[in-house]
């Protein structure tokens, strides 16, 4: 038997969520087929929001447990039309990252040969980033409350919370992911001017972890001030940390820029291992193009090779990536990158393309 055996539990969820997924399983197998150097075992897990709409829960009893056997967990997208966001997301996606202590959350873009940005001056290679998101805490820790519901003076709070522990950990993990890219370069993004307790920790901290990393050049940038250097001077960037919040938005501007949200991966890391890993799309569940066999799943393959490289099979996640560019670069795209391919067809080209690579 092989030593490298993985067992990666999929979850499709919702929408284009399964088909993204089942696309990417077909390319992982061929991959295997061909690499021959190690093996993958899937697991399915239907947890959606139809699981929820029948039995008022997306995860079932002992759930968590069953995740837990295996060594990654690869993700679709949550979201119906008929659940409240707040409901899906807390209910699915962040019920796993929390207790899974997925703490750091890591999304390259780039622009793939033969695709373009809607930025006029920047080409292929002249936007490359990792931006890394705290995960755990910040914004989206679930701290706050809402009272007098439904009186004129009907209250609500959410409040940010920012530990010493959570922000060292983020800074001491985006440093190290700075450290292992050529440039060696992190922009630390914060809003210390306004929110003066939380991001004040925040700016310290940074600075701090960063004595341990004198080869590491890193500056800081408001992330108002951030949105402009993105739009205006991709090239200056290289790695990024924000706050889960901050991170959020200036991702999605980060998968714009770089020409599709249909293209762009996210890993949910517990960069301690003592949990499995997530990896997902960073696009939702898009209702609108669900079951027409036009999702672009390339998000979903690079989501794979991500997941791939953690679990330490780098070289096969290159070759994998190697086929999707060139298959973008021929032209073989869906609608999303301007092109007329369908799920399938890109599907397709892509485990064609391996066959060269190897
Ligand atoms: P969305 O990402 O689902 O869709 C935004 C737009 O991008 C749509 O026009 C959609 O057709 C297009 N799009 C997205 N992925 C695509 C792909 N792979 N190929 C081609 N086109 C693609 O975001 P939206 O519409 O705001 O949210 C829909 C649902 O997804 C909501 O319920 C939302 O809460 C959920 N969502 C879930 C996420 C997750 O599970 N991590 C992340 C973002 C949204
Ligand atoms: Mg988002």
């Amino acid at each position: 038997a092989l030593q490298n055996k993985y067992s990666i539990a999929t979850m499709g969820a919702d929408g284009i969520g399964p088909e993204v997924v089942d696309a990417s399983v077909q390319v992982m197998k061929k991959l295997v087929e061909l690499d021959g150097s190690f093996e993958l075992a899937f697991e399915n897990f239907d947890w959606s929001s139809d699981t929820y709409k029948k039995t008022g829960k997306y995860i079932p009893d002992g759930g968590l447990d069953a995740l837990k056997k295996h060594d990654a967990i690869l993700f679709g997208a949550v979201g119906a039309p008929d659940v409240p966001d707040h409901i899906s997301l807390w209910g699915l996606r962040l019920a796993i990252c929390q207790p899974f202590q997925q703490y750091a959350n890591v999304r390259p873009t780039k622009i793939f040969r033969g695709t373009s940005s809607p930025l006029r001056k920047a080409e292929h290679g002249d936007l490359d980033w990792v931006i890394i998101r705290e995960n755990s805490e910040g914004e989206y820790a679930g701290q706050g409350g809402r009272s007098h519901r439904g009186q004129p003076w009907e209250t609500a709070t959410e409040v940010a919370i920012f530990s010493r522990h959570g922000v060292e950990r983020i800074m001491r993990f985006a440093f190290e992911s700075a450290q292992k890219r050529p440039r060696k370069l992190l922009t630390v993004v914060t809003k210390s001017n306004a929110q003066r307790n939380g991001m004040v920790l925040w700016d310290e901290v940074a600075a701090e972890v960063a004595k341990e990393f004198p080869d590491v050049k890193w500056d800081k940038m408001l992330v108002d001030a951030m949105t402009c250097r993105m739009v205006l001077d991709p090239k200056s960037l290289d790695t990024i940390v924000a706050t889960n919040l901050h991170a959020d938005i200036l991702s999605d501007l980060a998968a714009a820029l770089a020409g599709s949200i249909g293209i762009a991966p996210t890993s949910n890391l517990d960069p301690t291992r003592q949990n499995p890993s997530m990896f997902e799309p960073i696009h939702g569940s898009a209702f609108d193009i669900t079951g027409k066999g036009v999702a672009n799943p390339v998000a979903t393959f690079w989501t794979a090779a991500e997941m791939l490289t953690w679990l330490g099979e780098e070289e096969a996640a290159k070759k994998m990536m190697e086929a999707v560019e060139a298959v973008t670069e021929r032209g073989i795209t869906t609608r999303d990158l301007g092109g007329s391919a369908g799920t399938k067809e890109v599907t397709d080209a892509v485990c064609q393309e391996l066959e060269k690579v190897y």
